[in-house]
């Protein structure tokens, strides 16, 4: 059994735990018969709670690289390794003068798995920069999908689909804008940037690291996913209901049917900031992100994540679903 690297800190094994650095080296494990089944495709491992050893092939991109496939004087198209760490890409497009990904700065994980999940933050999704997305199949076959061809919505993509268990990405396309635009209507940002003297890549770049790390726990201290659940979207009438009780409960309007509610306002509105349950925590910054104190188990987080579930059911009347992929 090896060790399978994941930010929650879990302690579990994979009975095969195979890495690749091209998709030559992918066909090559393919044709060799090495990926024994079940397999399992991981990017960072950041957004993975594992319940018990995987006892089958794990298997992780190491494909680098970014290349400028097409340039002109406002836009430049790259094509990006799925293994590249997310930030070191950010930090590169920030560096370079790209606009378009400096919110999503910070967040941990792999390009690869950028796609898959939908990154977002601050404002910003990760579809909002993709172009395409190039795959292996199982059978060693090679795919690319448009963007319009992914299924993107909130923290959602074709890719996470049970059926698409045997597509793995081995690049992602973007396109970024050479023209200078920068999104600031989230939360606090624009009053944040307008204390520093300059609005340029490098400092909202700075501010958004600054607001994570006031938030967001470092998973190299306290083991963590990030957002453990999705920000639950409601029809307009229940939330109005619900609005009526809670004048105060901040919300995001999706169209004009629908709103977004955060969900980590609601968990610390039921008492559970700051709470814990054995070795597993509801964060005391961020009650959105559930936290392993030390040792904790996956079946801990799932106790706590059940109880905090519950608590929300009881009082709003919304199922909060995880965004975090149960292994
Ligand atoms: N809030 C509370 N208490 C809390 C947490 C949040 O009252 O403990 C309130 C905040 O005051 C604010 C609202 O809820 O009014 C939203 O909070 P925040 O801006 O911190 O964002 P979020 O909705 O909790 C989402 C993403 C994050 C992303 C931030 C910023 C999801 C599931 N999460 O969190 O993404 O960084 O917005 O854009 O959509 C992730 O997916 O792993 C992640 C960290």
């Amino acid at each position: 059994m090896m060790k399978i690297p994941n930010t929650f800190g879990i302690d579990v094994a994979a009975a095969n735990y195979l890495e690749y650095g091209s998709e030559e080296e992918l066909r090559e494990l393919i044709a060799a018969g090495s990926i024994i089944v079940p397999y399992l495709h991981i990017g960072g491992g950041s957004n993975l709670l594992f319940i018990k050893d995987y006892e089958g092939t794990v298997l992780h991109s190491c494909i680098g690289g970014v290349e400028v496939t097409e340039e002109d004087e406002e836009k430049v198209s790259v094509r990006v390794g799925a293994g590249v760490v997310w930030d070191d890409f950010v930090a590169y497009c920030v560096e370079q003068g790209w606009y378009g990904v400096e919110n999503l700065s910070l967040i941990p994980g792999e390009v690869g798995a950028s796609a898959v999940q939908n990154i977002g933050a601050y404002g910003v999704e990760v579809k909002d920069l993709i172009t395409s997305v190039e795959t292996l199949n199982i059978r060693g076959e090679k795919h690319v999908y448009r963007k319009d061809e992914c299924g993107y919505a909130y923290r959602r993509s074709i890719f996470k689909q049970p059926d698409m268990k045997s597509v793995f990405v081995t690049y992602v396309n973007f396109c970024l804008s050479k023209e200078e635009h920068y999104t600031l209507d989230y939360g606090t940002i624009r009053q944040e940037m307008a204390k520093h003297p300059v609005t340029d890549l490098k400092t909202l770049r700075r501010v958004i690291i600054e607001i994570r790390e006031s938030k967001l726990p470092d998973p190299k201290v306290l083991g963590n996913a990030g957002s453990f659940f999705m920000n639950p979207i409601v029809p307009r009438a229940q939330f109005e209901a619900l609005q009526r009780e809670y004048p105060g409960m901040p919300h995001y309007d999706m169209g004009t049917d629908r709103v977004k509610i955060p969900a980590g306002w609601m968990i610390e509105q039921c008492g559970w900031k700051g709470k814990s349950l054995g070795p597993a925590a509801v964060h005391d910054k961020q009650a959105l992100v559930l936290v392993n104190l030390g040792g904790a188990t996956g079946a801990d987080i799932v106790a706590l994540s059940d109880a905090v579930r519950a608590s929300v059911r009881s009082k709003f009347g919304i199922d909060i679903s995880p965004e975090v992929n149960f292994i």
